[in-house]
């Protein structure tokens, strides 16, 4: 599903230069979930970020079935990005103006889904997060687990076939944590493909394969 050839993400800052991925190859298969490894500032984020399309790499191509993404012009990787990917980043981006309900929705708002199908839709996957007596309320008015629990609710709203997620149970208690793992091994387990970052144990138990990333290398790749 995903092929990264030689890909390389370098920052410049002034006349400073950082290769922050120096040569990254990976392959990962369709309804594999991976687990991302790696010391804070090696980029784990960055990494997540070109797989999402969100950032471009430096050089190298990333092949997504037949698509190499690098070749995409920005327009086209948007699209992409609505129709297969779902994102559950570092910081939960949600959007203060409006309810949960409007934030989980929003994924959906051009599909060509009824209101009645994305109304169910919605509170079906507020229900399995425990969050249904939420939907009216606003991303000020949740605890931290709860706004990271509605962000989850949007990354899956429209079934991606791709689910990124940055230290997704970050804040979660052990009991939410759980309750979240679970809800991505059943997702994980109806075909969806999950790479994760984390550095949570029990996060990475639950994967099947953990690559681990260092001086800009993948440094070790379990199965
Ligand atoms: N937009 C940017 N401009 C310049 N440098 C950047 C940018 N984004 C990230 N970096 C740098 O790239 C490096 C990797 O950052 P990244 O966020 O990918 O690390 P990380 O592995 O996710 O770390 P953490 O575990 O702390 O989240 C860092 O040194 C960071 O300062
Ligand atoms: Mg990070």
């Amino acid at each position: 599903m995903i092929t990264l050839t030689k890909l390389k993400k370098s920052y410049s800052i002034g006349k400073r230069n950082q290769d922050v991925l120096k040569e990254i190859n990976l392959t990962v298969k369709k309804g594999e979930m991976l687990a991302i490894k790696g010391r804070s500032g090696t980029g784990k984020s960055t990494l997540l970020h070109i797989l999402g399309g969100l950032e471009q790499a430096t050089s190298g191509n990333y092949y997504f079935y037949d698509t190499d993404i690098t070749e995409l012009s920005y327009k086209e990787t948007t699209s992409w990005r609505k129709e297969n990917i779902g994102f559950i980043l570092q910081n939960y981006a949600l959007i203060e103006e409006k309810n949960i309900f409007d934030n989980v929705s929003l994924p959906l708002l051009y599909s060509k889904k009824s209101k009645g199908e994305v109304k169910s839709k919605v509170f079906s996957l507020l229900k399995q997060l425990g969050l249904e007596d939420k939907a009216f309320q606003y991303p000020r008015e949740l605890s931290g687990g709860q706004a990271q629990r509605v962000a989850i609710a949007r990354a899956l709203i429209n079934e991606p076939e791709l689910i990124l997620a940055d230290e997704p149970t970050g804040s979660l208690d052990e009991e939410t944590e759980k309750l979240i793992l679970n809800i991505f091994k059943k997702i994980n387990q109806e075909g969806k493909t999950f790479i994760l970052v984390t550095h949570d144990e029990t996060v990475s138990a639950i994967c099947d394969r953990i690559v681990k990333i260092k001086d800009g290398y993948i440094e070790e790749d379990f199965q």
